[in-house]
């Protein structure tokens, strides 16, 4: 598509990122499992703070979100002057590029990366590089191959959305030791909390030990505060400055930054909605594939069905659908034979998996 003003050619390139639906047109009630979000919702304490904190509409957020700042840093132990908010971590992405890519320049991530990495390199005019994956896993070899003089951002989401699969610490170390210094390592942690495999990492340890190396973080997941918009990335002091210097001056809301500092001290609400995932997440696993459906290992709050042909993934998107059950359709990540579906309530699980048993019984009907 072109267009009559005088855009970067590349921005002309995007195709807008299409969200998970949350609506069916219907009246039935229905279980939203499109957009990877908390079935719980969040903490109780985060929702009352974030009440709390709207008497005072007419007052312009904390620019630099140092309480929220330093309560991460308190939890995770990274030093406050090395981390940085944003409107949910898509913001923390879109500036990355801007302050590190540009014309000329490569962002390279995995053929089945987070889509916001394409997005925001068209829209810094930068030119995105996918590197082919080895059965949908970030292939190490492949990214290494695909390094050019131009690349100046690599993105590994670890897990990655929409696969669920992740990258080990080893393998990390491996691509961040083949980088030139002036290109900087993205480690998208967003689902980070949800992993306990031992030989994972979600690239603090690199952070702390290399200038180019950035891990990015979210609440939209594990804390339930999506519609809030909010993440953050833990980096180099340099690293920090520069992405403050394209940072909006009040980009974080006041409800925001009050309702996820409350959220980190509500530690036990965090781990036993992770608790109830990491319960889920392999028994669904196991029941779906007990029907003879292809479902990849995931260790994310998600997983990734695979039904061998395109038809048949679309037939079971409307089959789930007329059931009340929105699932995501991942054909715009090159998997047009799969479906995406969070991991919700125990209540949801049940009602993907009688619809799955329907849905494979109509076939043969
Ligand atoms: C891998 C990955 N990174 C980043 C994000 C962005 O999350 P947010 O902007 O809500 O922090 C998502 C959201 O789905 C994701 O899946």
């Amino acid at each position: 598509m072109s267009s009559g003003f005088d855009v970067k050619n590349s921005i002309m390139q995007i195709h807008p990122y299409v969200p998970g639906e949350s609506k069916l047109g219907t009246e039935k009630p229905i279980r939203q499992l499109a957009a990877n979000e908390a079935p719980l919702g969040a903490s109780p304490k985060a929702i009352e703070a974030a009440q709390d904190s709207v008497a005072q509409l007419n007052r312009y957020p904390e620019g630099g979100a140092v309480a929220l700042r330093e309560k991460i840093s308190e939890r995770f132990g990274f030093p406050a002057q090395q981390l940085i908010c944003g409107a949910g971590s898509d913001e923390i992405i879109a500036l990355i590029c801007q302050a590190f890519t540009g014309e000329g320049k490569e962002v390279l991530y995995s053929q089945h990366g987070f889509l916001m990495y394409k997005i925001s390199a068209l829209a810094a005019g930068a030119t995105p590089v996918a590197a082919p994956e080895t059965n949908l896993r970030t292939d190490v070899d492949s990214m290494i191959e695909h390094v050019t003089e131009n690349t100046r951002v690599v993105f590994v989401a670890n897990p990655n959305n929409p696969t669920g699969s992740y990258s080990t610490k080893a393998e990390l170390d491996r691509l961040h030791a083949a980088l030139p210094e002036d290109a900087l390592l993205v480690i998208d942690a967003a689902y980070s909390e949800y992993v306990d495999a031992d030989d994972y990492a979600d690239g603090s340890e690199l952070v702390a030990k290399h200038s180019n190396v950035v891990m990015t973080r979210t609440f939209s997941k594990l804390f339930g505060l999506a519609a809030l918009r909010i993440g953050w990335a833990y980096g180099s002091e340099e690293v920090i400055d520069i992405l403050n210097r394209v940072r909006g001056p009040f980009n974080v809301s006041v409800p925001a930054q009050a309702a996820a500092t409350a959220a980190l001290d509500d530690w036990d609400w965090a781990m036993d909605a992770k608790q109830l995932n990491n319960r889920l997440l392999p028994a669904v696993t196991q029941r779906l594939r007990g029907m003879g459906l292809t479902v990849y290992d995931s260790v994310g709050n998600f997983i990734l069905i695979d039904f061998d042909n395109p038809d048949r993934a679309t037939a079971a998107d409307e089959y789930l659908r007329a059931e009340g059950i929105i699932g995501r359709s991942v054909a715009g990540y090159g998997l047009p034979t799969c479906l995406r579906m969070t991991i919700g309530t125990e209540d949801d699980m049940d009602a993907v998996n009688q619809a799955l048993t329907r849905f494979i019984e109509s076939e043969s009907a």
